[in-house]
């Protein structure tokens, strides 16, 4: 059978998996499956260019080394996705990400020495395909290191901001488009580069490699999610770049999924946090998470601490109930404690719902993937506009972990770094119980004045340990 006429279907069969795939991934219940349809295409997709192209051009020579490549990326992923905790999942993301931008750039590179070597002349627009997938390929591959470092704690997290800093950016920007249009003019007959064109592609590389890494370095640690989020972006487009350079029609389509689908959840991101995307790139927000937060001067109320059993008693004779996890919970893997007081109290007849913020976290869908690993209901995790109108019918919104996410200066401060984005209204609750371990600010860096309020009560501990208090002096009352 001539595999050759079949590869053009079997390559729309692939495209719409990715495309069904993107599709379940929007939301929890059909995430797995949509998972599962789209790497079944990419499969099909591997096996058919791998009979044809590899096998028929190279012979089995080539079998054993693409076989060993297959074998070393499949152990790779199988080993990622079992091993890595839930709160490491961006650097691995951010891992996987470079990878990707590095390999665009790597056959980008091969294909033009090959075409050069080989005497054949791949024309200017082949040259301008070239030269885009080694540079955002390259851009990506060492943003996507940079990130991985500063959240793995490899490098400082903080923002390195420096004397300069724009210029020297905007600089090797400037400097790496010449070289790329150099390339590109050189193609074009518009300009003779003659025995220098091959150093010209490696001056293109190192630019676009340092490029990534005076673009990430400035930017906070705790804003890493959304680099990632538009470098895979970037990886997108060098891998339709790649595309283009192979004449791979799959690669083109996947690509651009991959560009739009990273560029869309950026913007979902940045939008969700109130701000945009160059505030992100370019502010060096996140550097001061975590500070101790000063009293304003004339405000004489003070937060009110209360035990765990205090908040077990709270909770027992409570008829509706609003959890609102944050990245606190991550952080202490509380999950499935939470899941366990969340039994109790509904054996006791309280009703149970969880109220996810789009940023809660410091990935997209990070509460609901955590909640989803200690096997709470789907139908119980409310997003914040079906939830919201709830909170003042609820007898307890129980904040564990969260702060910027339920700060009432969002809908009030206008000089407030947060001001105008969406938060939980857990402040119209009845009563409020925060488990958190000090009064310290959350990533924004920023007061919370729902500590200071009467109804609110504040239970001071690691998010796991006081839920686990929790659960042990309701077991006592029982
Ligand atoms: P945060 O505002 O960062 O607050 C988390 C709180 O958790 C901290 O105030 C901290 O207080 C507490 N905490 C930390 N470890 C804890 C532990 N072991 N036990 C108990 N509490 C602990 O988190 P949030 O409310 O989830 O808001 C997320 C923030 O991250 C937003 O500002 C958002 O814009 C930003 N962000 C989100 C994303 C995505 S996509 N989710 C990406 C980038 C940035 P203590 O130190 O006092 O314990």
């Amino acid at each position: 059978m001539d595999i050759q006429a079949w590869i053009p279907a079997i390559y729309l069969v692939a495209a719409v998996t990715f495309v069904l795939g993107l599709k379940g991934l929007s939301g929890p219940a059909t995430a797995v499956a949509g998972n599962r349809i789209a790497a079944a295409g990419m499969l099909l997709a591997v096996a058919v260019t791998f009979f044809d192209k590899t096998f028929r051009d190279h012979g089995p020579a080539a079998l054993w080394l693409t076989l060993g490549g297959m074998a070393v990326g499949a152990v790779a992923g199988v080993a990622g996705g079992r091993l890595v905790k839930m709160t490491a999942m961006p650097q691995m993301v951010a891992l996987f990400n470079g990878a990707g931008g590095g390999s665009a750039a790597l056959v980008s590179i091969l294909e033009h020495l090959h075409a050069a070597h080989g005497g054949a002349h791949p024309g200017w627009a082949g040259v301008l395909s070239t030269v885009l997938g080694l540079m955002i390929g390259a851009v990506s591959f060492s943003g996507s290191a940079i990130a991985f470092g500063k959240l793995q704690g490899i490098i400082s997290p903080r923002a390195h901001k420096y004397l300069g800093q724009t210029i020297v950016t905007v600089g090797v920007f400037a400097a790496m488009i010449l070289a790329g249009l150099a390339l590109v003019a050189d193609a074009a007959g518009m300009m003779a580069l003659g025995a220098t064109a091959e150093m010209w592609l490696w001056v293109l590389l190192a630019l676009a490699l340092v490029f990534g890494v005076v673009l990430v370095m400035p930017i906070g640690g705790a804003d890493m999610p959304v680099v990632i989020s538009l470098l895979n972006a970037y990886t997108g487009l060098a891998v339709a770049m790649a595309g283009f350079v192979l004449n791979n029609h799959l690669l083109i389509v996947a690509g651009t999924l991959v560009g739009a689908s990273g560029t869309i959840l950026t913007r979902l991101m940045s939008k969700a946090m109130n701000r945009s995307l160059a505030n992100v790139l370019f502010a060096g927000v996140g550097a001061a998470a975590g500070t101790a937060v000063a009293q304003k001067g004339d405000d004489t109320r003070a937060a009110r601490e209360v035990s765990a059993e205090d908040t077990a008693i709270l909770l027992g004779y409570a008829q509706e109930v609003i959890v609102v996890p944050g990245y606190g919970l991550a952080v202490a893997q509380a999950q499935h404690a939470v899941r366990e007081l969340a039994d109790l109290l509904e054996s006791k007849g309280v009703n149970v719902r969880y109220a996810i913020h789009p940023v809660a976290g410091r990935m997209p869908g990070h509460m609901n993937v955590l909640l989803a690993e200690a096997n709470v209901p789907y139908e119980k995790l409310k997003d914040m506009d079906e939830i919201n109108d709830d909170f003042k019918d609820t007898d307890v919104a129980l904040v564990i972990g969260a702060n910027d996410v339920t700060n009432p200066a969002a809908r009030t401060d206008k000089s407030s770094p947060i001001y105008g984005m969406p938060i939980l209204d857990v402040d119209q609750a009845k009563n409020v119980i925060v488990i958190k371990r000090s009064m310290r600010s959350g990533f924004a860096g920023i007061d919370n004045e729902l500590y200071l309020d009467a109804k609110t009560g504040m239970l001071f501990g690691d998010a796991k340990a006081a839920v686990e208090r929790i659960i042990a002096e309701l077991k006592k009352a029982a």
